[in-house]
């Protein structure tokens, strides 16, 4: 399994994102909160700040909407050329419609849970879902403390995915550092949001390669 890193530029430098987004050329994707004041409490950034940073960077990006209404807004996300549009369990009201849209509009479609969601409720949308967002924190904040309650669930989606077959990505969200990503990937998640751990370095580039490293390391481990 291909081990991916995803820097989070909600820890970036926000007036700089076209410098920030190139400060970390070895980056798989660049992951991208939106935020809303409604869905968690915290705002940060929108669709127009979504299509300048598409024009400044050629890394795909990864929209995590953490927003009330996601099914009225994601479509235009992936319109708009995002390679990838995340929507949450939590808030969305026709997530199998969104989702198709997200398709149909040409991005890989995203389902996110907080980490009090189970997934055993969702295992019949596994088809339309190119990507399972679990989240590792509550949404709305970097720099948050990983919660270790999630592994058994991400154990559990992991057997899922593979009776579905599906080439669907374990995304983990929310305290991804060097201290945590190996039992992540242990458990069998394969692509990994980075903040802090990411952005808060002296070298961002290098603490890529290192949780690459790592995450590799955890999963043949256990082989
Ligand atoms: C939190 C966001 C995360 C955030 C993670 O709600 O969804 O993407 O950037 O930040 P760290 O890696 O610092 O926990
Ligand atoms: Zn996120």
């Amino acid at each position: 399994m291909a081990m991916q890193i995803f820097p989070s530029i909600l820890s970036a430098d926000f007036a700089r994102l076209a410098d920030e987004a190139a400060r970390v050329p070895n980056a798989d994707w660049l992951h991208v909160d939106v935020m809303d004041y409604h869905f968690v409490p915290n705002l940060t950034l929108g669709l127009p700040v979504v299509e300048s940073l598409l024009k400044s960077t050629g890394t795909p990006l990864d929209c995590h909407l953490m927003i009330a209404e996601p099914d009225r807004w994601a479509p235009a996300y992936a319109e708009a050329g995002v390679g990838s549009v995340t929507i949450h369990a939590e808030a969305a009201r026709a997530p199998v419609r969104t989702l198709r849209e997200i398709r149909k509009q040409g991005a890989r479609s995203g389902f996110a849970l907080s980490p009090a969601t189970p997934i055993e409720p969702y295992e019949d949308l596994l088809g339309e879902i190119d990507m399972l967002l679990l989240m590792t924190v509550e949404p709305g904040f970097g720099g948050q403390s990983f919660l270790d309650l999630v592994l058994p669930k991400i154990r559990r989606t992991r057997e899922l995915i593979d009776r579905h077959g599906g080439e669907i990505w374990l995304q983990i969200d929310g305290g991804v550092s060097e201290e945590t990503i190996e039992r992540c990937a242990e458990a069998g998640a394969d692509t990994f949001v980075a903040g802090s751990a990411v952005y808060g370095a002296a070298d961002p580039a290098a603490a890529i390669d290192k949780l690459r490293a790592l995450a590799q390391g955890g999963v043949q481990d256990d082989v």
